[in-house]
């Protein structure tokens, strides 16, 4: 590698899940700090982080095809560093084929991001991916930028081992990051505009801390103790594991208005055999009997999931307890997927791996019936008036988007929009269902 001049602009992509998009925008507060300033749209910047997933399908491909554009026919191509998942997993393949890269940094070492610049621009590349559990939050510089909805990490990694999942390999262990880091940053979040709050983690009721009197509490007590920011009007969590709700969050959604009418706990599929194939804890009994007690504590919680179709071994018959499921519970929203063999994951070397011809057709089979639900979901909001926090401005003049309380996308428009602004909670009448999103008109 030759040296080059010190970069004056970045720019850092993210894939994958919130959690990364978190880790980017702190990438993104760490280069501000330097001095280095975002690169403008369309235009080519000097330092480029692929912040990377590696969840499914084509990972490493997609970071090659993006390193091949980033640096084709340039005379001066960008200094590149790959970020993220598919750097923890595949760092050294990643260095040993290309030689555009000259920083390889896994998501528990990004804090090092400086100065493994510094000898970038001498000339030397450098893989990190060491796992310090949460050594990178205490050496990250404190917040400077928020849109009206922030991201916040609170618990890292996963030790659930599903055995198609490379989480556990990716992230690491479970880790909690301390109760009064947290309300620091949260409070932090809301001084520079932060109106609602998304604590994230890869399994974010897994979180265990101590408050500031050293009494042991779980997500729930953090969620009161958030709740107590004066200026903070929306809190939010996601992902959750069925094995780690405890009877504090449910009554937690029964009595903090703060708290959103919204929960995302994927439950994967809805065979038991298949659950068990996945080392998945619960059953789909046990699944459903659960989000009995939540609409219980919230009748109108709003509902997610994640689905997998096409997991080895997986009968027709077996499937069709995944329709059956998605029957039963009437989500909201939902994502599928189609089983992907991970590097590395047990479910990888079973045998009777599914055809993808079976697959696309369960998926579309399952897509047919979410997507039917989310319309029946959004149509029965119809006449609603609710508030919309209002997050940025819509394709046309005067038209304004923001989330719902059950997170639905909602556009409306106004006499300027009524003077509504973004960050503001606007109160609006949900009028039109418009696929995914909704109509509205202020009230
Ligand atoms: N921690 C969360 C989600 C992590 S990954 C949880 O436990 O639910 C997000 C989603 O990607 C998963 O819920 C799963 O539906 C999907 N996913 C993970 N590994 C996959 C694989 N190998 N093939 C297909 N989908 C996968
Ligand atoms: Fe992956 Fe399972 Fe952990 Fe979720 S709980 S991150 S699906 S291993
Ligand atoms: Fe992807 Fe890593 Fe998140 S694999 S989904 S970026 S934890």
């Amino acid at each position: 590698m030759r040296k080059t001049a010190s970069p004056k602009t970045y720019r850092v992509e993210s894939f994958g899940c919130q959690m990364n998009v978190y880790d980017g925008e702190r990438m993104a507060e760490m280069f501000d700090h330097q001095g280095i300033t975002p690169a403008a749209e369309g235009e080519d910047a000097d330092l480029v982080v692929l912040n990377t997933c590696h969840i499914r399908e084509k990972a490493s491909e997609k970071v090659y095809s993006r390193i091949g554009r980033l640096t084709k026919g340039r005379q001066n191509p960008p200094l590149i560093a790959v970020a993220g998942c598919v750097a923890q997993a595949e760092g050294d393949e990643i260095m040993a084929r290309s030689d555009a890269v000259s920083m390889v940094v896994g998501p528990q070492a990004y804090h090092r991001l400086p100065a493994m610049l510094e000898r970038a621009v001498d000339g030397h590349r450098t893989t990190d991916t060491d796992m310090p559990a949460d050594a990178k939050f205490a050496a990250l510089p404190s917040r400077r930028k928020s849109g009206p909805s922030a991201f916040l990490t609170i618990q890292e990694g996963c030790d659930k081992f599903c055995t198609y999942c490379v989480v556990p390999y990716t992230r690491g262990a479970e880790i909690s990051r301390p109760y009064s880091a947290l309300v620091d940053e949260a409070k932090k979040l809301v001084e520079i505009g932060a109106k609602e709050i998304t604590l994230l983690g890869q399994n974010v009721s897994a979180w265990t801390g101590e408050d500031a009197k050293g009494r042991a509490i779980g997500m729930a007590g953090l969620i009161r103790a958030l709740a107590e920011i004066q200026e903070l009007v929306r809190i939010r969590y996601m992902t959750s594991h069925p094995a780690d709700m405890d009877d504090a969050l449910i009554e937690a959604h029964g009595d903090i208005a703060k708290l959103m009418p919204f929960l995302h706990l994927p439950v994967q599929a809805g065979n038991d055999r298949v659950l068990k194939a996945m080392n998945r804890s619960h059953t789909a009994e046990s699944y459903l009997k659960l989000l009995e007690r939540f609409r219980t504590a919230r009748p109108d919680l709003a509902l997610s999931g994640d689905f997998i179709v096409g997991f080895p071994g997986e009968t027709d018959a077996e499937f069709e307890d995944t329709l059956k499921i998605v029957d039963a519970v009437g989500y909201a929203q939902a994502y599928s997927f189609k089983y992907s063999p991970r590097p590395g994951t047990p479910a990888a070397a079973m045998e009777d791996q599914v055809a993808p011809e079976v697959m696309d057709e369960r998926l579309q089979r399952l897509q047919a019936r979410l997507g039917r639900d989310q319309l029946a979901f959004n149509a029965a909001s119809v006449g609603k008036i609710c508030e919309v926090l209002v997050e940025r401005q819509g394709k046309y003049p005067g038209q304004l988007l923001g989330k719902s309380p059950w997170l639905q996308s909602v556009h409306f428009t106004g006499p300027k929009a009524g003077g509504a602004a973004i960050g503001d909670l606007a109160t609006v009448e949900l009028v039109e269902p418009m696929g995914s999103s909704l109509g509205g008109r202020l009230v």
